[in-house]
């Protein structure tokens, strides 16, 4: 009988992690390209190219990022195959080999919990023939799993795609515990680069360099320091002041966050909900926007009051918590995937 190796997978828009229980952690950004051309194919050397790699090859390449706005883009074969290529490559990381790959492997894959409830097939034929026992999960439960944060919290998980809430109440949660809003990372960098581009016409911008630039000064609130960039005016490297444009980028998650936030707590039951208003963690990359926390406690004082914290490793929150559910799935949990 073949030894089990379980894995769990955070299957992110932006970036996907793998945990095993061989001890190996992973992460790789969730882009997928395949050569566009014979001359491409000639300079690369490869069929595909995956995460850091594809982007920065990108010219080259018919680039994916398969789980854009938290959902398989649906009919889109190049997607469903982008995501197998993505998976194939995390189980290769962790020591998973060749054809044979799936007969011993265990995998419970974290997704956006809007992708769970629309596009669970596609998710399945995408694991189809690489591991042979599965079980889906939202994100932000994997999380809540990871943290042991089992009853009455919230987790807030704020990805590129998509920001998802769910409130576990100590057992799996359902629909009714969990929200997604495409209010997220990727809207940010969208109207960031928006405001840029009204402010200095003349500046020659791209949504990458603008990522680059939020991921270093994002905040809400008061701003600890200017926002200072440099990008080419007419191909001449200038510094822009983009203070003012990265604060309301940012702002843009405030009132849609806070609204879904305090709609899901009014749901919990009345003596748990002091509880809950307590207990509410933020992950995922734009969780750690400067001032977040505070500003979403102030949205809380409307309702009595209450506490958010960011959590510690946000790399890995999701997989390790995915591995730990693997581990302690029982048998009837999982779903049997025939290659
Ligand atoms: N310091 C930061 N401030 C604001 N946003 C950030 C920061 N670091 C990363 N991000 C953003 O977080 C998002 C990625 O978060 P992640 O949790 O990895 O997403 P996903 O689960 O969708 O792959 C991207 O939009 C990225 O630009
Ligand atoms: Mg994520």
């Amino acid at each position: 009988m073949a030894e089990i190796l379980n894995v769990g997978i955070d299957l992110g828009t932006s970036r996907s992690a793998i945990s095993a229980s061989n001890g190996e952690r992973f992460v790789v950004d969730s882009f997928v390209g395949w050569p566009v051309d014979m001359v491409a194919k000639k300079v690369l050397k490869r069929e595909v190219l995956i995460g850091h790699e594809a982007v920065s090859n990108r010219t080259m390449l018919d680039l994916h990022r398969p789980l854009e706005r938290g959902l398989l883009k649906e009919g889109s074969e190049k997607d469903v195959e982008a995501v197998r290529e993505l998976l194939k490559h995390l189980l290769r990381l962790v020591g998973v080999n060749g054809r044979r790959a799936g007969s011993n492997v265990r995998a419970v894959v974290g997704v956006p919990a809007a992708a769970l409830r629309t596009n669970k097939q596609y998710l399945r034929n995408s694991m189809k023939g690489i591991v042979d026992s599965l079980l889906i999960v939202s994100e932000p439960f994997a999380v809540a799993y990871g943290l042991d944060a089992l009853l009455h919290t919230m987790i807030i998980d704020i990805g590129a795609g998509t920001t998802d809430f769910c409130v576990m109440k100590g057992r799996y949660p359902t629909e009714e515990d969990q929200r997604t809003l495409t209010v997220a990372g990727d809207s940010i960098d969208t109207q960031l680069l928006k405001l840029i581009e009204e402010r200095f016409p003349q500046a020659n911008v791209t949504i990458y360099m603008v990522r680059d630039w939020k991921e270093r000064f994002s905040f809400v609130g008061h701003g600890p320091e200017r926002c200072l960039v440099t990008a080419p005016v007419k191909g001449v490297p200038t510094e822009l002041d983009i203070t003012n444009e990265m604060k309301a980028a940012c702002e843009t998650l405030l009132a849609p966050v806070s609204e879904t936030m305090i709609d899901l707590l009014a749901r919990v039951e009345p003596e748990f909900q002091e509880r809950v208003r307590a207990n509410i963690i933020l992950s995922g990359g734009g969780g750690l926007i400067r001032g977040l926390p505070e500003a979403l406690e102030a949205a809380l004082a409307s309702v009595g009051g209450g506490h958010v914290r960011y959590m510690d490793d946000p790399v890995f929150v999701g997989s390790d918590g995915g591995l730990a559910l693997a581990m302690d799935a029982p048998e009837g949990d999982w779903e049997r995937l025939s290659a």
